[in-house]
């Protein structure tokens, strides 16, 4: 994909291809550092026709995180995108993720202390037994696909026991979250398919919150509805989408960071190594892989909601603005050796959760379920390897935020025992 790089701010430049995001081929990252060498800001194709832009660098996008006038509610978004959600899935947007302060701050009260580090350590034990488990159902004849079989499977058990969520329903709650996940769609057919979809997961919550309200237990749904309805500040609806976004958020990005991670350390085998003769080495060893291949390629949208200016570039008002996380993650202005994987990168101001109030609630539930994968992984799996070749590996493609694989086939001569 060739960029050409502006002459000058003050001319628009060419609009990049929608392709840039959606497609943007197994190495993103040189596109992304030619877009940083020009002006970091550029436009690019949004079908249908809305103005939209990318922006590549990291202090500009660090700052677009805490920029007002970026707005998170789609009450500023096109026309089309508003009315096809509102339309087709008006419960995906009453959550945190879509809503600016106060109205986030309420939202984000839902979830309070349920994700904070320490809780997060008392999960390990399980975290550890489920990570254990996946291991033992692992073929013995030593090829498997890890991203199926372990790195989605993971996160999704451990975001079902802790919701109370039955983990029967799973590959359901997996196959809605895919189709919300992409949302909104431009054809009638992928909206009805939206709508259906909200539907059934509407009522499916709604039945589970009758459940708990007549049952209340530990989990966090239950938790989440004694915060809201001794507070009677929260409609079922807000619960009902505050819900729908920790399933949808809490089980691919953890697996992408996984399947990423891996993928990352086997196509390094120095890093590789030393991660194995030194597992305490795994905490910066998370965050490298983070900031490395991020599971979340860019933050969900902002939309302008007034006409500002952004390193020269004008963006109109209800512009759909991208904050390209893994280009900043890879800004050599911030970071030494950008595309050099180091397990011992520190410091790794990375931006792969975000910053400012809608940081990732979840990142110390990733950070524990990363840190005991990939550590039992590497102990109990001698002789790990990719089992294709680096370019054969199938990245996923779609118009959602994801940056994961399809699959990740690997190798290894046997199993330890636990
Ligand atoms: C490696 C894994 C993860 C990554 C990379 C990640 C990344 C992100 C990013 C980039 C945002 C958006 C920030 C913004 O728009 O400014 C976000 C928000 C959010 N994430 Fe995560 N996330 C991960 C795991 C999780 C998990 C495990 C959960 C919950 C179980 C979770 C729950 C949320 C929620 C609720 C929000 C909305 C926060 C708000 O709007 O205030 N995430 N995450």
């Amino acid at each position: 994909m060739s960029l050409e790089t502006p002459e000058q701010t003050s001319v628009s430049p060419e609009p990049l291809p929608a392709e840039f995001c959606t497609h943007p081929g197994p190495d993103p990252y040189a596109g992304y550092a030619e877009v940083r060498s020009g002006c970091p800001v550029r436009p690019i194709e949004y079908p249908p026709n809305s103005e939209a832009y990318v922006i590549a660098d990291y202090e500009t996008v660090s700052k677009g995180f805490a920029d007002r006038r970026l707005s998170k509610s789609v009450d500023h978004a096109p026309g089309w995108f508003r009315e096809a959600l509102e339309q087709s899935s008006p419960i995906l947007i009453k959550n945190m993720l879509t809503a600016d302060p106060p109205k986030h701050t309420r939202l984000r009260k839902l979830v309070g202390n349920a994700f904070v580090p320490r809780r997060m350590n008392e999960l390990r034990p399980r975290i550890q037994e489920i990570t254990d488990d996946l291991i033992d159902a692992l073929p013995d004849e030593g090829v498997a696909d890890l991203y199926n079989d372990f790195a989605l499977q993971l996160p999704m058990r451990v975001i079902c026991e802790f919701l109370g969520v039955r983990i029967e329903d799973w590959p359901l709650l997996h196959d809605w979250g895919m189709v919300l996940s992409n949302a909104p769609y431009l054809d009638d057919e992928g909206n009805r398919r939206l709508k259906q979809v909200s539907d059934d997961v509407e009522k499916y919550l709604l039945d589970l919150m009758a459940e708990r309200r007549a049952d209340l237990r530990e989990d966090l749904v239950s938790v989440i509805l004694k915060t809201a309805d001794a507070d009677e500040a929260y409609s079922d609806e807000e619960i009902v989408s505050t819900l729908i976004l920790l399933i949808i958020a809490g089980h691919k990005t953890t697996a992408n960071l996984v399947g990423n991670g891996m993928q990352a350390l086997l196509r390094h085998p120095d890093q590789f190594e030393l991660l194995k003769s030194e597992p305490d080495l795994v905490a910066t060893a998370i965050e490298e892989f983070l900031r490395f291949e991020g599971p979340v390629y860019r933050a969900p949208q902002r939309f302008a909601a007034e006409d500002l200016e952004l390193c020269g570039q004008r963006i109109g008002k209800e512009s759909v603005v991208h904050l390209l996380i893994n280009s900043a993650n890879h800004d050599p202005e911030v970071f030494e050796e950008p595309e050099k994987l180091d397990i011992t990168r520190k410091p790794n101001r990375h931006l792969s959760f975000g910053v400012n109030v809608h940081f990732c609630p979840g990142a110390p539930l990733s950070r524990v379920e990363g840190a005991v994968a990939f550590t039992t992984l590497l102990r109990r799996l001698p002789g790990l390897s990719l089992a294709v070749a680096p370019e054969d590996l199938p990245w996923r493609f779609d118009n959602s935020a994801s940056r994961g694989l399809e699959k990740l086939p690997i190798r290894y001569d046997r199993k330890l025992p636990r």
